[in-house]
Parts: C-alpha cells; structure tokens; sequence
C-alpha cells in the first residue's frame, strides 16, 4: 500500500478544513499547488478572483473526472447538450458531456454566455478565464482545427441524451436506485372520469382449456408479426383473453414482469368495432377482469383515426390499447429511474400483448408514439401524474374472414 508524502497529507487536510470557504494558493504546500495547478489551472485562477467570490464555481460529478485544460484561445460555443437551470437557489451548467457541474455566480458571466449561443473566442468576450474554464470541462464547445465543432455530427437530441444520462448511474452525482428511503407517492384514487360502478365483465378465461390447447411458444414467436391490416370484427371474448392473458392480474401479482412491481401502469381501450362491447372508451380493471366505460362518451374513432395515421395503415384498428404510467410511484422507490424504468416494463407489455395475440391469431401492430394532448383529453388524464406511455393496435387478421 502506497502512504502519501506528509506534506500532500497535510495539504489535502487543508483544503479538507477550508470547505467552501476555500484557501490561498501559498498556504498549501508546493506540490499540492502544483498538482491543482496544472490539473485546474483555470479554476485556480478564478479561487483566486474578486472579493466578491468567484464567478463560477466547477464541481467534479463523477469519480473519473478530468480537466483536459484546453490551451490557446480556441472558437468556443455553448454547448447544444449543455443545460442551464436553477435548483436550491443556485445556477447549475450541466451536460452529459462533461465531468464537471458550474455553478454560476455573476452576471457578467451569464451574459458573456449569452454571447456564446453563436461561435466566438472566449477571450475576446468578458469572463474570458471563466468561459475558458468552461470550455476545459466540456460545458462549453470548442471548435475542431477546420472550425467545425463535433457535437454538430451528433444525431443524440438534447433530450434524449439528458433523459439516458441521469437515468443511469456512474456519470453524475445524482442519487439513482432503490432508495432505503422511500418516498411514497400514491396517486390516491384512480384518476375520475371512468365508472367502475357500471364495469362490463369480460368473459372468464379457461386456463386449463389452453394449458392444453394453445400454440407453443416457439409456434408464437415464430407467427408473430405487426399486421396493420385488419379482417372481421374482434369479438368480446377474444378482447377479454387477450387482455387476461397479456396484462391480467395472478395471484403474484400480473401476467408481465415489471421493475419494481408497483403496477404503475393501467390499460385503457378505445374501442371501434368489437362483437359484443359497445364502442367506446374504457378502462380495464384486472382485478375484475372487466371494463369501466368512460362518462363522457369521448368518441374512440378520433383515437383509432389517429392510430392509423401513426402506422400509416390502410385502415383503422377495431381496437386501440393506451398505456399510461403513474411514474412517480416508480420514482419514488429507484429514485431518478421513474421513466426509464416504465418505458421498459411499457415494452414488456407490448410484447405479452404480441406473443398473446400471435397465439390467437389476432392482428396486432405496436405503435411508437401518440399524441398526448388527444390521448389526455379522451382518458381525462392528471399530467404529469398519470401519462401515456404506449400505444398498441389490435384487430382480427384479414385471413380469418369468417364464413
Ligand atoms: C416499440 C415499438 C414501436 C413501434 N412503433 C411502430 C409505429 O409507430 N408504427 C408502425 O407501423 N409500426 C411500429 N412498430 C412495429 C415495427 O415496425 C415492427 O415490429 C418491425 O417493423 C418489425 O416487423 P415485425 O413486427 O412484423 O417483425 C413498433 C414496434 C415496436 C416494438
């Protein structure tokens, strides 16, 4: 085992007693000055500012961060990744890109930033130090030697990669997993606007019978595929087995696997043409196994008309599954994962549903994405506490025409 040198020992305990207060460059010992020096050259020059404190403070977010210290006076642009937003009264800088967070606290600063929305040399701007010290740790582009800068190749929209970024651990601080600290954010009732009083029960579904009788596996994986074309109508039962099969609740719990097995997901159904169920939009109830109408007779062929436009299909699906998620409640027991987390689970219902429907012969086609504003007004949903997550189309194949 390596020892430190007492004198590294005794500037780190001095840099550990000075907390935020900070400490002047001549009180630590020359080698720990050194070390600070060349690896955080910029930010030593700004610990040192004004009395005023400095104009930014950079903070390292991951154990493997690094100040690449970028030399000469390169064309610097804020980076497209780089997020600029309030939390505890303070301004943070943050970007999945870089290893380091900046807290800012001057004005000149801000606006020499404002400056950098276009590409400028950061020291022809005021706060030229701070901005380069920005650009060392990567909150800030610097262009390429041919002026381009590379993030401009990158086909990650900011969203995407902030959303991947802090929904795994290891590149930021951020607390991320289960908690042993779990806040509990219950929704409370179901959100209003269904009647479970007026529930349709769906038909029973015999287990024993398909225990016996169904495909294999193997034969469903291997029938399954998205169909967008569609044959006679659906019928209540095969809806009811469908739903019990993929997405009904079992003694342990539900048909489908799910992180964290909170059940932050609920299935609603718009319903065009199905034998045996009234058009209209619904809530299924596993526990019931049945299906709670909405009050106000939303019409479900907007829904349906919008399905079709999403999968470009010839027709409408006599059926439209819309799942939505309380992702708080996952949030609250593996903090930071809430969406991710569902999104996941969303995709393993979307592959019950499949497999399910592959074994029945049924014409299934998964959808990418709905329009959220339609799909909270037709289920009346609390945004952000209950939001739609999956899209799912259904329907008979065209080949089971019936005689
Ligand atoms: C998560 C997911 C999203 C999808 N989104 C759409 C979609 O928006 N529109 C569509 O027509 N098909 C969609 N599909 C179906 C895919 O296009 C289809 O699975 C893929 O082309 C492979 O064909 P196959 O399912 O017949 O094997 C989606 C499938 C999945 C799993």
């Amino acid at each position: 085992m390596r020892t430190l040198p007492p004198a590294v020992e005794t500037g780190f305990r001095t840099l550990e007693s000075a907390g935020s207060f900070g400490v002047a460059e001549d009180d630590l010992p020359e080698r720990v000055a050194r070390v600070l020096r060349d690896n955080f050259a910029f930010a030593c020059s700004l610990i040192s500012a004004t009395d005023t404190g400095p104009a930014v403070e950079i903070e390292p977010i991951t154990g493997s961060a690094s100040w690449p210290v970028v030399a000469g006076n390169p064309i610097a642009r804020l980076s497209r990744f780089t997020a600029i937003r309030a939390e505890n009264g303070k301004l943070l800088m943050e970007s999945p890109l870089a290893t380091h967070r900046a807290i800012v606290r001057d004005g000149e600063l801000l606006s020499a930033l404002t400056a950098l929305t276009g590409a400028a040399r950061c020291a022809t701007l005021p706060s030229g130090p701070a901005l380069a010290a920005l650009a060392s740790c990567g909150l800030i582009a610097t262009a390429d030697d041919d002026g381009g800068f590379t993030e401009d190749a990158s086909l990650w929209s900011f969203h995407d990669l902030q959303s991947w970024w802090r929904s795994r651990p290891g590149l930021h601080d951020y607390p991320v997993g289960a908690s042993s600290d779990r806040v509990m954010h219950r929704s409370g009732s179901r959100p209003d606007g269904f009647r479970p009083g007026e529930a349709i029960t769906l038909p029973p579904v015999d287990l024993t019978r398909l225990r016996s009788a169904d495909v294999t596996l193997t034969e469903a994986i291997e029938q399954r595929r998205s169909t967008r074309e569609f044959g006679r109508p659906i019928t209540a039962g095969e809806l009811g087995e469908l739903l019990y099969r993929a997405v009904g609740a079992r003694d342990r719990g539900r048909a489908y696997p799910a992180a964290g097995g909170i059940d932050e997901l609920t299935v609603y159904l718009a319903v065009g043409r199905c034998t045996g169920l009234p058009s209209g939009v619904y809530r299924y109830l596993p526990a019931e196994h049945a299906l709670a109408p909405k009050e106000d007779r939303f019409d479900p062929a907007v829904l349906l008309a919008a399905a079709k436009g999403v999968a470009g299909a010839p027709q409408r699906p006599d059926v439209l599954v819309v799942l939505t998620s309380r992702t708080s409640e996952l949030a609250g027991k593996y903090q930071g994962l809430g969406y991710s987390l569902t999104l996941r689970n969303t995709g393993v219902v979307y592959q019950n549903l499949y497999l399910v429907a592959a074994a029945m012969g049924l014409a299934a086609c998964a959808l990418g994405f709905g329009d959220n504003a339609l799909i909270q007004r037709a289920l009346s949903l609390r945004f952000p506490e209950e939001i739609p997550v999956g899209e799912f189309m259904l329907g008979t194949r065209q080949e089971m025409q019936t005689d």
